[in-house]
């Protein structure tokens, strides 16, 4: 925080002298737009673009390590998690490279804002004409041609010699909008199915839930409690992107069917960036979105829910939206303790020094005890989405080790994966060792098969799963069926709050980052899948076997195991 207030008054010290032309070198080049983007002209030399940098970080090994041994739970300071100053601190850019880049800014006479407590991302807004000259780009206006989203992006970017050692990333530059909906497939409205348990093979969950999904029988298959959450400080946060608003009207409507224990009126409280809203327009009610908030509120019973929705205003295309939340939530003082997103492009989409920033910035919330959760994909081993492939597809961000990646089952007398659920071997990030022991005792069952598709050193996903197919969904006032892993994420998160609701309410720290734990002390609390794969790329996929899998993780939750696992007696 310091480091903050010498970095600002610097900026406002700064007069532009009149300097020798700097030697650029050339930081990112790309030889070609991705497929789907052409160039469909020059941008306007004077529009706006508000260009985000950030800054080389002074100790991300020291972040790492301050993360395990918060997040490990055979460290002695399990659960001790980092104040922001302290997460921030590892961060901060040092003194040299704050005064480097405000000289060079001063140059240019622009005047940069903090986007984040550290200090290690800045950001401006400048004509196009000036951000070509301060960092020899060609910022154009490219166009997608099947859904005609336009964007304004550059092939290539430099910056000054002296300044290639200080800065990481330039946002946006090379990176095009490629977020994607984790969400399958949306069936055509369905008449609701009367919960029944007629005919059912195990019967402990009503037969109605093997061809309709619903809170209830998610309570039923993994032994979630219904009873409400008693912790106000326990927060539970959902991401919307995408003009994705979640409908207040429909989640009562849903909650009237599926939870008549609880008040319809339950609701979640709503907070937005770059512009972003949560129109109420029965009309404008976004699957995703209703998907993910009534898999919360009506899962993670009276866990105070808030769903952030990112606007569109200065986020450049989505993982602009991405960077923006991480960075409100790294703001906020006491961010909440879980936070689901079920959004994301494919790792090789996303160049590899923002997604090491952005999986950087995952780290500090986990060190500061966030369970961070994503949807992990419902292209099987072709991606987020099915597609085309001649190796394994990566979505990211699973391929960071500092977050946790949900996977899709469905059944319950057997419990299979899903064929939709991603998995596989990241090509940006090495194996953690939290998941070494799991991960090399299925590689060997694997043997050579695939071999050169994947990347067998990389970071290993999913870490877990739950059901993912039939969730039925209100959406402006119908009934549908949904399938995705976007349903598992939000399931799991409700699953993980209300263990943090019982671990608050008995004195003890919440789970935090959770990979180390799930891998060691939790690693039995699963319901191990061992039926099924994830087809793709041509290929039969994965297969679901004992143990870790690359389709299901470690499986599907199993509340009680959970409870003891998490010291709950
Ligand atoms: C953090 O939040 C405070 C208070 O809401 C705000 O004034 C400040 O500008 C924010 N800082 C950053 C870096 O976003
Ligand atoms: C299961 O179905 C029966 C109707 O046969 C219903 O009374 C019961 O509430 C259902 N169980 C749950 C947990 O929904
Ligand atoms: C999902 O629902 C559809 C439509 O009701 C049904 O045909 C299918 O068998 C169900 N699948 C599963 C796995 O429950
Ligand atoms: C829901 O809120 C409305 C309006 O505030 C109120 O009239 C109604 O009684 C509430 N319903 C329940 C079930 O709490
Ligand atoms: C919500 O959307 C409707 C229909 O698109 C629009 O008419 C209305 O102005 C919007 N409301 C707000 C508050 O933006
Ligand atoms: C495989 O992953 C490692 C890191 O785990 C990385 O260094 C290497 O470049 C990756 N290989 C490919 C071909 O992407
Ligand atoms: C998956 O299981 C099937 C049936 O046992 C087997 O034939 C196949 O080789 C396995 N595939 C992989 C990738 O392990």
């Amino acid at each position: 925080m310091l480091r903050l207030g010498v970095f600002v008054s610097l900026l406002s010290l700064a007069v532009a002298t009149p300097t020798p032309p700097r030697t650029m070198r050339v930081h990112t080049r790309m030889d070609s737009a991705p497929v789907g983007f052409t160039l469909a002209g020059a941008a306007s030399p004077d529009t706006m673009i508000k260009l985000r940098v950030a800054l080389v970080q002074s100790n991300p090994a020291g972040l790492e390590d301050a993360l395990y041994d918060v997040s490990t739970p055979s460290s002695a300071n399990y659960g001790q998690y980092l104040t922001r100053e302290e997460a921030a601190a590892f961060v901060a850019p040092s003194d040299e490279t704050t005064s480097a880049v405000n000289t060079w800014l001063a140059e240019h006479d622009v005047t940069a804002t903090p986007l984040t407590p550290a200090g290690d991302w800045i950001g401006f807004t400048v004509p196009v004409s000036k951000a070509n000259e301060m960092f020899a780009a060609d910022y154009s206006v490219y166009a997608h041609t099947e859904t005609g989203q336009t964007a304004i992006r550059t092939l290539s970017y430099s910056v000054p010699e002296e300044l290639i050692e200080h800065l990481k990333v330039l946002y946006p530059s090379t990176t095009f909008p490629k977020v994607q909906r984790k969400l399958q497939v949306v069936k055509a409205p369905v008449s609701v199915v009367p919960e029944t348990t007629q005919g059912a093979e195990n019967a402990a969950v009503n037969a109605s839930c093997a061809s309709t999904m619903t809170p209830s029988c998610l309570q039923q298959i993994y032994g979630v409690p219904s009873s409400p959450a008693t912790q106000s400080s326990n927060k539970l946060a959902v991401a919307g992107y995408d003009d994705q608003w979640s409908n207040i009207a429909d989640l009562s409507t849903f909650l009237k069917r599926y939870r008549p224990d609880m008040s319809s009126n339950t609701s979640f409280t709503l907070e937005t960036l770059d512009g972003g809203s949560n129109n109420q327009t029965e009309a404008d009610a976004g699957v995703e979105a209703n998907l993910d908030i009534q898999y919360t509120v009506g899962v993670a019973t009276n866990v105070p829910t808030v769903f952030i929705s990112a606007g569109e205003n200065n986020n450049d295309g989505d993982l602009g939206g991405f960077l923006d939340m991480t960075d409100l939530l790294l703001n906020e003082t006491n961010p909440p303790q879980v936070w689901t997103t079920s959004y994301g492009p494919n790792e090789d989409d996303v160049p590899e020094d923002l997604a090491y920033n952005l999986c950087n910035a995952y780290a500090q919330l986990g060190a500061r005890g966030v369970s961070i959760l994503f949807a992990t994909g419902d292209g099987g081993v072709s991606g987020t989405q099915s597609s085309e492939c001649t190796t394994f597809v990566v979505p990211f961000p699973d391929g960071c080790p500092y977050m946790t990646n949900v996977g899709s089952t469905t059944g319950f007398a057997p419990e299979i994966s899903a064929s939709f659920s991603s998995g596989g071997f990241s090509n940006y990030w090495a194996r953690p060792s939290y998941q070494a022991d799991a991960v090399e005792a299925y590689l060997k069952t694997l043997g050579d098969t695939y071999a050169g598709l994947y990347n067998a050193s990389g970071r290993a996903f999913p870490d877990v799963a739950t059901q993912g197919i039939n969730f039925s969904v209100v959406i402006d006032q119908e009934f549908y069926l949904v399938d995705g892993t976007s349903c598992s994420s939000p399931t799991f998160a409700s699953v993980v709050s209300l263990l943090n609701d019982e671990l608050v309410g008995s004195g003890k720290p919440v789970l935090g980052f959770l990979n180390p734990w799930l891998y060691s002390t939790a690693a039995g609390a699963f319901n191990d899948i061992t039926e099924g794969s994830n087809p793709g790329c041509g290929t039969d996929g994965f297969n679901a076997t004992a143990g870790w899998d690359p389709v299901t993780g470690l499986g599907s939750p199993d509340y009680a195991k959970l409870r003891s696992a998490a010291g709950l007696s």
